[in-house]
C-alpha cells in the first residue's frame, strides 16, 4: 500500500488496525481513519502507536497463535541455543520461546524500528534466558557468520525491498545445519464475503497483484529457502477468519484495516471508481450490521534446515 500524506484531522496511518489487548484501541487513541503506510518505516509513521497496537492485535489472531505453536513444535529448541528473530516487532513471539532455550540460551531480536525495539526491551524482565534487542536491518545484519542455531522471521519479508537478499542474510548468520523458520502473510489469499459477488471479485483481483512490495510472498517461502540450499523440515498454513464485526463498535475487524482503507486501495489499484467508494464501504458496513460479513486471510509457514556445510 502506498504512503499517503497525513494531517491531524485526517489521520491516514497505520496499516492493519486495532482492538489491541494491551495497547489502547484506535478509538481510544482518537484516530479517525487508518490506511496502510505499512511497516517499512514504523518510526516515521505519524501514528506509530497504531502500528504497535496492531502487533498486539495480530498476535492474538487464532491463526497467529496456531502458527507460533506449530513453529515451536518443529523447532525443537533446547537449552543453550541462540535464536535470532529478524523483524522481531515487540519481541513477543521470540520471548515466548525463552523457556525452551534455558538460562544459558539467548534470544537476539533485530528490528528496523526503535519503537518496536523499545517495546521488546520492556518485556524482557524474567524472560528466562539471555536477551538482546537491537535496531538493525534485515538486509545487512550486524551479526557474525554462522553465529545462531535458529533464525526466525515472521511477517517481515513482505515489507522488504529485497526478500531474497534478506534470506541470504538469515542464511549467513545461521550455523550449518541450523533451523530457519519463516512465517508470512499472502495477501493474494484475502477474501471478503458480504453477499455481493462483484465486490468480492474486485477485492480478489486487486490483491492478486503485488505492487511495490512482495505482499504475496507467503506461498513462495518454501521455494525461496530451497533456492538457498535449505531442506524443508515442515510447512503449513493457517487462515485467519473474521466472521463477525460490528462497524458501529469498532472501525475495523480486529487487527485489520478499515473498509475505507480497503476502498482507497482498490481505487488506487484501478479496481474501483472513486465515485463508487462510499457505496463500496456502506455495502460492507450494512452487511456486517446484518451478520453477513466474513473475511479470510492465509499465512504460510516453513521450518527449514541449513545445509550442513557452510553456504
Ligand atoms: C508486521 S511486523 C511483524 C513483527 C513481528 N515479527 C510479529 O510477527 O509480531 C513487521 C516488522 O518488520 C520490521 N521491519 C521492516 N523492515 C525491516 C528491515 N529492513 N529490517 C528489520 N526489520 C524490519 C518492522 O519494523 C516491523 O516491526
Amino acid at each position: 500500500m502506498r504512503p499517503k500524506s497525513a494531517s491531524v484531522t485526517e489521520r491516514r496511518v497505520g496499516v492493519l488496525v486495532i482492538a489491541a489487548s494491551r495497547s489502547p484501541s484506535l478509538e481510544e487513541m482518537g484516530a479517525e481513519e487508518t490506511h496502510g503506510l505499512g511497516f517499512e518505516r514504523v518510526d516515521d509513521d505519524p501514528n506509530v502507536a497504531v502500528l504497535l497496537a496492531t502487533m498486539d492485535a495480530t498476535a492474538g489472531w487464532a491463526a497467529t497463535r496456531r502458527l507460533r505453536a506449530w513453529e515451536r513444535k518443529h523447532l525443537r529448541l533446547y537449552d543453550g541455543q541462540r535464536l535470532l528473530d529478524v523483524g522481531c516487532g515487540l519481541g513477543d513471539a521470540a520471548l515466548a520461546l525463552a523457556a525452551d532455550l534455558g538460562v544459558e540460551g539467548e534470544i537476539v531480536g533485530v528490528d528496523a524500528s526503535a519503537e518496536m525495539i523499545a517495546g521488546a526491551r520492556s518485556s524482557t524482565r524474567a524472560a528466562g534466558c539471555r536477551t538482546r534487542f537491537a535496531v538493525g536491518d534485515a538486509l545487512a545484519l550486524d551479526e557474525p557468520d554462522r553465529s545462531f542455531d535458529v533464525v526466525r522471521s515472521e511477517r517481515t519479508l513482505q515489507w522488504l525491498t529485497d526478500p531474497e537478499a534478506a534470506v541470504a542474510e538469515l542464511a549467513r548468520v545461521l550455523r550449518p545445519g541450523g533451523l530457519l523458520s519463516l512465517v508470512d502473510t499472502d495477501w493474494s489469499t484475502f477474501e471478503i464475503d458480504v453477499g455481493d459477488d462483484d465486490l468480492a471479485t474486485r477485492v480478489r483481483h486487486a490483491m492478486r497483484t503485488e505492487r511495490g512490495r512482495p505482499s504475496n510472498i507467503g506461498r513462495r517461502l518454501a521455494d525461496l529457502v530451497q533456492d538457498f540450499g535449505f531442506k524443508l523440515v515442515a510447512q503449513t498454513t493457517a487462515t485467519q477468519n473474521w466472521n463477525a464485526w460490528d462497524p458501529d463498535q469498532s472501525r475495523a475487524p480486529e487487527g485489520c484495516f478499515s473498509m475505507s482503507s480497503l476502498a482507497d486501495d482498490l481505487v488506487d489499484r484501478g479496481q474501483l471508481e472513486a465515485g463508487d467508494r462510499e457505496r463500496f464501504v456502506s455495502t460492507i458496513h450494512e452487511a456486517a450490521r446484518h451478520g453477513r460479513f466474513s473475511m479470510a486471510l492465509t499465512m504460510f509457514a516453513v521450518v527449514t534446515a541449513a545445509p550442513t556445510t557452510a553456504l
